[in-house]
């Protein structure tokens, strides 16, 4: 007998798989940045219609929420997908590459819409989920502003447990990468100003010079990470970009800096922006240059408490058994908005396995990504199952 193949280990109809494929390349073809997800919208809700299931559209703009109801009354659990594509022209050479200048789904949402949505087919054909499943497509990711404008919305009202995940090329389709703990970075910016006086550059003793300030500030920031984190505790200080001057023969009298600071603990977190600021007032002082710094709050970073990792873990192999559930291989310090929704109520978030085979994998952003859609199917059952899993843990806390 041979192996099954993942298709038939997932589940999944062929004609699903066919009717997911031919969504993710539609979606594809036709990417949409943050905020202006309208025609993917539109999509969703033409599909959302054919299901049968309820929804509203609009939210936070263009985000939609679905609800199926659950064999039970009671809290729902929600599934998460995101949107949104990027300001970057495709040169895949795919068949179903972006027909948009300038814009591409280089970070895989058109996947994570087709998963979500393959799951509310799932769960739509077959008996009623223990607890109602609610469905969230959300505008906005790459900003880190479309999870947050959700919840204000209110689309975590009477939910109790949310799910969501991220294809990845690293791990391949059939697999999940699923860790306890920070699986994503925080994600707060800096802008640092520093004010000297102009002068003329043959004479800088009656000047003060802001590009040499900002010069021995940037290599002081690098102490941050090295001399102060606890190196078991990954974490990132990078300048960005660095503006000033304007002629040769010109001391420069302003210096504007801006970098990122990723941690994956809140309170390195706190650490990383108290410090940034302090050794950037600091040299300021020594130098005698006025120094102004602003912290500007991105992302939390995104922590699976180990009770939902567990349950995420349980779904998964319910669908790929023992070996196809991995954790993390490395620290990722990217940030995810998914982590505003787990400031709210409990979750998890999970790496689907999306790795090209035989072919060079390109990271997520680049102009050349791309995922094996053999994910699409993985995703989708694992989305449909752990809203079971997850109905049945919160249905036994309830009686518990
Ligand atoms: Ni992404």
């Amino acid at each position: 007998m041979p192996e099954p193949s993942l298709l038939e280990r997932t589940g999944v109809s062929k004609a699903t798989f066919e009717r997911l494929v031919a969504f993710r390349r539609d979606l594809h073809r036709h990417p949409e940045l943050s905020f202006e997800e309208e025609r993917t919208a539109g999509r969703i809700a033409a599909e959302l219609d054919r299901l049968g299931i309820a929804y509203r559209s609009g939210v936070a703009g263009t985000g939609i929420v679905a609800d199926l109801p659950g064999r039970e009354v009671g809290p729902a659990v929600a599934l998460r997908a995101d949107m949104d594509a990027l300001p970057i022209a495709e040169q895949t050479g795919l068949p179903f590459a972006s027909e948009r200048d300038g814009v591409m789904h280089a970070c895989g949402h058109d996947g994570h819409t087709s998963m979500v949505l393959g799951a509310a087919e799932l769960l739509a054909a077959g008996p009623p989920p223990p607890l109602p499943v609610r469905f969230i497509w959300q505008p906005a990711e790459e900003l880190g502003e479309g999870a947050k404008a959700m919840v204000e919305a209110g689309v975590l009202d009477g939910v109790g447990m949310i799910f969501g995940g991220h294809v990845d090329r690293h791990y391949p389709a059939g697999a999940f990468a699923i860790s306890d703990g920070a699986v994503n970075a925080s994600t707060d910016e800096f802008e640092i100003m520093i004010a000297g006086r102009g002068g003329h550059g043959a004479r800088p003793h009656e000047a003060l010079d802001a590009i040499v300030v900002g010069s021995l500030l940037i290599t002081a920031l690098q102490t941050v990470v090295s001399r102060e984190v606890d190196p078991a505790h990954p974490s990132v200080v990078s300048v960005g970009s660095f503006h000033a001057g304007s002629a040769p023969n010109v001391i420069a009298d302003r210096a504007t800096l801006e970098g990122t600071i990723r941690a994956q603990h809140p309170a390195t977190r706190a650490h990383l922006c108290a410090s940034v600021e302090r050794i950037a007032k600091a040299i300021g002082a020594v130098h005698g240059a006025e120094v102004t710094v602003k912290v500007i709050p991105g992302t939390p970073p995104v922590i699976n408490s180990p009770a939902m990792a567990e349950l995420a873990r349980r779904a998964a192999r319910a669908i790929v058994g023992e070996s196809g559930v991995v954790p993390l291989h490395t620290a990722n310090m990217g940030g995810e908005d998914f982590a505003f929704f787990l400031d709210v109520i409990r979750g998890c978030y999970v790496r689907v396995g999306a790795q090209v085979p035989g072919r060079e994998g390109f990271p997520a952003h680049s102009s050349r990504f791309d995922i094996d859609e053999d994910a699409l199917a993985a995703g989708a059952a694992f989305f449909a199952r752990v809203a079971v899993v997850a109905g049945e843990a919160l249905l036994e806390e309830g009686r518990g």
